[in-house]
């Protein structure tokens, strides 16, 4: 049967710098979150829409295989999205995706997946219902649709740089959609590369909905959101002047904050291994000794994102290969960067 509407997204994942970490009502968030956007992390995601009369109907497939337990996840998505959408349910779905990245690699699948199919559903929205969004409001959309899915998901619509959340002096910003960063960022945080170090790939043991939530009840969660907003402010102004040292400062704090609130908020939270802190310290030791730019952070999990402008990328490689991979599992590590953002593609190859 030829479907009504069929349309195909690839859509990166991104890596924050400022952490999300603390959310209230419908998915807001507790205080505003920066992100670098991913260039090889990505998810493709093909969809297809049925006119049916009987109620919403998905089929999910996951790297070509039917997959059920996304796939009753994705349909609670959709349901959730009746009152933004309803004519969803007079469709029947058939939704298929894939990763460019391996599993549990410390990659965020929500932020690519979520942002993927936020991307067809308000191509459907904007087609179909033959609503003529314009291009910048289709991404406000389609970061909205994201973040309803998963909250890191909305700033994943954008290239290089994006903010999600109020921020004080940037009247464009909104708790409700992310947006593309509202400063311009010095030359050497237009082109910059990340290293993920692979720690360890077993699964993590502790779901996000679950780590927001602990935040409701933390004893330091009211500091924690006003120091996410400072840091936030400062590193903007860092970015735009071109200060590294400010830069790698503020992101090592944000990751190492992040995994304290996690440490200190169930004892499931100890995500950092070993190699984790022995990774960390290698790289502290070798920028004082050298002056390489380059710095950590981490998402909630224990490998490691190295980053670093792109004109450091010969030393930060050597310094990976000569002293880091020892401490990766199965010298394992994942070569990425900045990426230019999500892009709509052809659905005849798929
Ligand atoms: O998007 P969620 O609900 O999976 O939360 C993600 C939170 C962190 O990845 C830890 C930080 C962030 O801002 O991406």
């Amino acid at each position: 049967m030829k479907p009504d509407f069929e349309v195909a997204w690839r859509s990166p994942s991104n890596i924050a710098l400022v952490k999300y970490w603390g959310k209230h009502g419908v998915q807001l968030p507790n205080n505003a979150s920066l992100s670098m956007t991913l260039k090889n992390a990505h998810t493709v995601t093909s969809f297809k829409a049925y006119h049916l009369q009987s109620g919403l109907q998905v089929k999910y497939l996951f790297e070509k295989k039917h997959h059920p337990e996304f796939e009753s996840r994705i349909k609670l998505y959709l349901e959730s999205l009746l009152k933004e959408m309803p004519f969803l349910e007079e469709y029947a779905f058939e939704i298929s995706s894939e990763n460019s990245f391996p599993h549990s690699t410390g990659i965020a699948s929500s932020a690519s997946s979520m942002s993927a199919l936020a991307l067809c559903l308000v191509s459907f929205e904007n087609v179909f219902l033959n609503k003529n969004f314009y291009v910048d409001f289709f991404a406000e959309r389609a970061s909205q649709i994201a973040r309803l899915g998963s909250g890191s998901a909305s700033r994943s619509i954008y290239g290089m740089w994006s903010t999600w959340g109020e921020i004080d002096g940037f009247p464009e910003t909104s708790d409700r959609y992310a947006s593309p960063i509202g400063i311009k960022p010095a030359p050497m945080f237009q082109k910059m590369g990340d290293a993920v170090l692979i720690v360890s790939s077993a699964p993590k043991k502790v779901s996000s909905t679950m780590g927001h939530s602990l935040m409701n009840v933390h004893p330091f969660s009211k500091a924690r959101y006003e120091q996410a907003n400072e840091n936030l402010q400062a590193l903007l102004f860092a970015m735009q002047v071109g200060d590294f040292e400010t830069f790698a400062s503020i992101v090592e704090n944000e990751a190492l904050t992040l995994h304290s609130l996690l440490m200190t908020s169930s004892d499931d939270g100890l995500l950092l291994k070993p190699g984790s802190l022995q990774i960390i310290d290698a790289i502290r030791k070798f920028r004082s000794q050298t002056n390489v730019k380059l710095c950590f952070t981490l998402d909630a999990g224990p490998n490691v994102h190295l980053l670093y402008p792109e004109s450091e990328k010969q030393k930060v490689h050597g310094f990976i290969h000569d002293e880091l991979l020892q401490f990766c599992e199965n010298r394992t590590w994942i070569n990425d960067g900045i990426g230019d953002g999500s892009q709509q593609i052809s659905t005849k190859n798929l």
